[in-house]
């Protein structure tokens, strides 16, 4: 990996914050954008815009043929058997929603169980709470251990007759942890319950093959893929969104529309609702494309490394604790020093041009799990390196030592 010819791809990490340079640590809220991706959009704005599947004028044909080349990158991407199984969203939060909404009223009924797990993030829970209001669904929670781990054992008891899916995130977004989504799936097929796998902070770190881990839905966000925001994807098994009813209703998703009656588009289109956002769509594959040029592979060693050393740095550091602890870890390390509050911790390593995310990390239970209301948190990408890694630490320092 060639870090400093990468960095020039990122315009933004040349700048300065409060006149010092731009340390950005933040890359689990969102990731920043190479320049083919911007200028990817500003392409489609200035040559090719035009709205998709709608028209018979050359660039509405033009646009469209890029949007869906685009649905055939994701789906290369992920190693999805059909192109028609990827859905474009508007992100991470929209896929879920979308499948609790579908799947809920498709197969449940009320006291009918999913499985979610203690870690998730809000986008995780609050999605299927809706689905307790409106259909008298039960959540129900696996635990973690000291370590931020999940509690398979703990999960396996959890599973009754009444389960109907498990939708666990691959990676939290707080502890870091890689979550044994494998064996997780495995357990739940044994007993004929899909798995959905949140994948919005592994995507872009871990090779995902849909095929291979057979998990039933996936979804992840463009903009934490190096791509544009407002775009994101579901990936879904045919055989279960063709059973599923559309999310949404409005232009394209029909094929036929009456007053009587109406009759729904096949997949994909039956779950994309009105005009998509197609410009971000065609720039996510140039997103994808770059990403695939360096290689996930050494993406994820290179990110290992940053974050061991992180990790080995801030643990020096007197009276830290660090959320998340398991062997199996990545790109995130969150923590607390003393009783410095997370904000103040932010705050002052912002004035240094440091960017971190402080607070629950939109992981509030998981919060009341830990006994503490936020961390300060690290998440690194491939185009981060060690001398930040330094001044990060040299920073936290300065923090701790204006406390004292
Ligand atoms: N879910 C994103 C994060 O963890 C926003 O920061």
């Amino acid at each position: 990996m060639n870090v400093e010819k990468i960095r020039a791809d990122f315009p933004i990490l040349s700048t300065t914050v409060y006149g010092k340079p731009l340390i950005y640590l933040d890359n689990g809220a969102t990731t920043q954008k190479p320049k083919c991706v911007v200028e990817e959009i500003e392409k489609i704005y200035y040559t090719t815009n035009a709205n998709v599947h709608r028209g018979v004028h050359h660039l509405s044909q033009v646009a469209t043929d890029l949007a869906e080349e685009s649905r055939i990158v994701v789906q290369q991407f992920i190693n999805a058997e059909h192109s028609k199984e990827i859905i474009f969203t508007k992100g991470t939060t929209e896929s879920i929603n979308l499948v609790a909404h579908s799947f809920c009223q498709q197969f449940c009924s009320e006291g009918d169980e999913i499985i979610i797990s203690a870690m998730e993030h809000h986008a995780n829970i609050v999605s299927w709470q809706l689905q307790e209001t409106i259909r008298g669904i039960k959540l129900r929670v696996i635990p973690i251990n000291d370590k931020g781990e999940l509690m398979l054992d703990e999960m396996k008891k959890l599973i009754t007759p009444r389960t109907r899916l498990i939708s666990v995130m691959h990676v939290s977004n707080v502890l870091g942890t890689i979550n044994p989504i494998e064996e997780i799936v495995s357990i739940a097929h044994s007993h004929d319950i899909p798995v959905l796998i949140d994948a919005a902070q592994s995507v872009q770190h871990i090779e995902i093959d849909v095929q291979k881990l057979d998990c039933d839905f996936l979804v992840f966000s463009g903009h934490k893929l190096y791509g544009p925001n407002g775009v994101g994807v579901l990936y879904g098994k045919e055989k279960w969104l063709n059973q599923m009813p559309p999310y949404q209703g409005g232009g394209e998703m029909i094929s036929q529309v009456s007053f009587k009656k109406t009759t729904f588009n096949d997949l994909p289109f039956k779950f994309e609702a009105g005009t998509p956002n197609y410009p971000d769509v065609i720039a996510l594959a140039k997103a994808i494309d770059y990403i695939k040029s360096i290689g996930l592979d050494s993406i994820k060693a290179y990110e290992d490394q940053l974050l061991k050393y992180c990790t080995d740095e801030l643990t020096k550091i007197n009276n830290i604790r660090i959320f998340g602890t398991s062997d199996n870890k990545c790109s995130v390390v969150s923590f607390l020093v003393g009783n410095i509050h997370h904000y103040d911790m932010g705050m002052l390593l912002d004035k240094m041009g440091i960017a971190v995310r402080t607070g629950h990390h939109c992981a509030q239970p998981l919060m009341e799990e830990l006994g503490i209301e936020g961390t300060v948190r690290a998440s690194f990408a491939f185009y981060n390196t060690k001398e930040e890694i330094d001044k990060f630490i040299e920073g936290v320092k300065r923090v701790v030592t204006m406390f004292e």
